[in-house]
């Protein structure tokens, strides 16, 4: 057993140090023999201690058996069996304890021109055969709209650094094209731009995150921009706007001050990029009612240094920072594995990688905090995801990827890491919407399917703007070889009517799991559920056979007063709701 990164508070006995002394438990396993001691410091009412009740008696009989059959057969074949067993799983969810909200926009997504994001993704141009409005796919606007994307950002990516966005505007023949340098040396012809980014937003009926050029763009450029999106009154921008068609400003809600400027985005250091926001930001204006939310680019996965030094030098000036988290099956950039040819190995390395997610998340913010005690700042993890080598027979500069059930569990990971840290974790945009990295969509000309990491999103929509409740869970391990991770992975919330939704992640492809959860506070009435499992690690979803992996109803839970016991499938998705 372990206890997973949810807060756990485990009791430590006499009888636990004399044990451990005499060599004969491991720590994992002597919370199993002292289950009662678990929420010591929890003890609030009698009702409460009524559920905790019924639980230990059910952990205390199988105890008993453990106990029981160390002295008969010794502890060796015991332990050999407890590691075998899919293992029973505790867990408390303080239903009327919730303080925090979790923002909707941490459902959020990311499109760039890059690949078929774009281009053969939204945009089809308006003389296409395939149904669209003014140029952009229906089908991928509906699908959209069912999961309720909240907010979009757009034009990169690394892209954003090298976009001048005057070249996408006015009419489409009159455009010029560009290099897209970074995504496969093509043309960009720019039919694409603002005009046509804000009506999708409005077609998806989402916030929009235009992100900047600082890399190799200018003050003025920048500054034009907003005033060109966002101004009511006459000027030269906003009459410019009208004269391409757009008579009213646009809300713009997210602007980006540049992208990954550690990177591709001008290889600066910390410090010359902090003073370059400051600047820059500056000319970022809130016209017409429009209040602009500024984002500074924050650090790439671990590097600490980065975050610090920015919020030391620009927090005064920010709304939020972003922070960018790719996740592989392989430890390395050059091989980072197949997304759909894969062993447990591989399966395991991709659990283990995507849980790392909590302490990046638990490091960057104790650095905020201590430059931003009360938490004005928000934290937007405006790029992250699985990344996989470009499925073989296309442009590896695109960075066209399959999408299984194993992306589907490291969403659901994700997102409850994502809800768990929402006090700072305000926004996050899955990288990317449509056929690039691991994308919600796939399209191949007139066909369009949408991916297993699409359904976790439809599922977890339920906890958009809900309160996040506190849980404690005490969880069984999914080994493999000599490493293990924590088997299951949870968050719950409470939205606006009472409804609780949680929603669980089996990490184990081998082992179902059983989980005894008491429902703290809660008087439950009906539950109902949904599940996304396959047989195959590997299933997905293709243009041949788009349902392989797609949410199913599920039912296999019991409630006995508040105790829920739930067993969920290996390697799934379940998100139950509760009346
Ligand atoms: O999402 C693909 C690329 O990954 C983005 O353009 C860049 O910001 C990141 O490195």
């Amino acid at each position: 057993m372990s206890k997973t990164y949810e807060s756990c508070h485990y009791g430590i006995s006499g009888l636990f140090l004399f044990a451990k002394k005499a060599g004969v438990v491991s720590c994992n396993r002597i919370l199993r023999l002292l289950p009662g001691e678990i929420f010591q410091e929890q003890r609030e009412s009698e009702r409460l201690e009524k559920m905790k009740l019924t639980i230990f008696r059910k952990w205390l009989f199988e105890e008993i058996a453990v106990v029981t059959v160390v002295l008969l057969v010794g502890w060796g074949p015991v332990d050999a069996a407890v590691q075998e067993e899919s293992g029973v799983n505790r867990m408390i969810i303080y239903t009327d304890k919730g303080t925090e909200q979790i923002s909707r926009n941490i459902y959020g997504h990311f499109s760039e021109h890059l690949g078929g994001c774009i281009y053969d993704g939204f945009w089809v141009g308006e003389d296409s055969p395939i149904p669209n409005t003014r140029g952009i796919r229906n089908d991928v606007v509906e699908a959209l709209r069912k999961i309720r994307i909240p907010v979009l950002r757009w034009p990169g990516g690394c892209f954003a650094d090298e976009y001048h966005w005057k070249e996408g505007i006015g009419p489409r023949d009159k455009r010029p094209t560009m290099i897209n340098t970074h995504w496969g040396m093509v043309t960009e012809t720019n039919a694409f731009g603002t005009h046509e980014f804000l009506d999708l937003c409005e077609q998806l009926g989402c916030e929009a995150y235009v992100a900047g050029n600082v890399g190799s763009g200018t003050v003025e450029e920048m500054q034009d921009w907003v005033e060109y999106m966002t101004f009511d009154g006459d000027s030269e921008m906003a009459n410019l706007r009208r004269m391409n068609g757009r008579d009213k400003p646009w809300r713009v809600k997210y602007f980006g001050v540049g992208n990954e400027n550690w990177g591709c985005g001008g290889n600066m250091s910390p410090g010359s990029y902090a003073d370059l926001y400051n600047r820059f930001q500056t000319y970022v204006r809130s016209y017409s009612g429009n209040r602009i939310v500024k984002i500074a680019c924050g650090p790439g996965s671990e590097n600490y240094p980065w975050i610090r030094t920015v919020m030391e030098r620009a927090r005064r000036n920010m709304d939020a920072i972003s922070l960018h988290h790719y996740v592989r099956g392989t430890g390395n950039w050059t091989r980072k594995g197949s997304a759909t040819k894969f062993d447990e190995a591989e399966w395991f390395a991709l659990m283990k990688n995507t849980l790392t997610i909590y302490p990046l998340l638990e490091n960057n913010i104790e650095i905020m905090d201590r430059f931003d005690p009360r938490g004005r700042i928000g934290l937007f993890l405006d790029e992250w995801g699985t990344w996989w080598d470009a499925e073989p027979g296309t442009n590896p500069s695109f960075l066209y990827q399959q999408n299984t059930i194993r992306d589907a569990v490291s969403t659901g990971i994700f997102l409850n890491a994502f809800n768990k840290h929402c006090y700072r974790v305000r926004m996050a945009n899955i990288a990317q919407t449509i056929n690039v990295l691991q994308a919600m969509i796939l399209t191949k000309g007139e066909k369009m399917i949408v991916t297993p990491t699409y359904h976790v999103f439809e599922m977890y929509k339920v906890h958009h703007d809900a309160t996040l409740l506190p849980i404690e869970l005490e969880c069984s391990d999914y080994k493999f070889g000599n490493d293990s991770v924590s088997a299951l992975n949870v968050s719950a919330s409470k939205d606006n009517s009472g409804r609780i939704h949680i929603s669980l992640c089996n990490l184990d492809p081998g082992n179902t799991a059983e989980v005894v959860c008491a429902l703290e506070g809660a008087e439950p009435k009906e539950i109902s559920g949904r599940v996304l499992t396959a047989e195959a690690m590997t299933a997905h979803n293709t243009f041949e056979n788009p349902q392989v992996v797609k949410p199913a109803t599920f039912n296999n839970f019991k409630l006995e007063g508040n105790i829920l016991t739930i067993t969920l499938p290996t390697k799934s998705v379940v998100v139950l709701e509760i009346e």
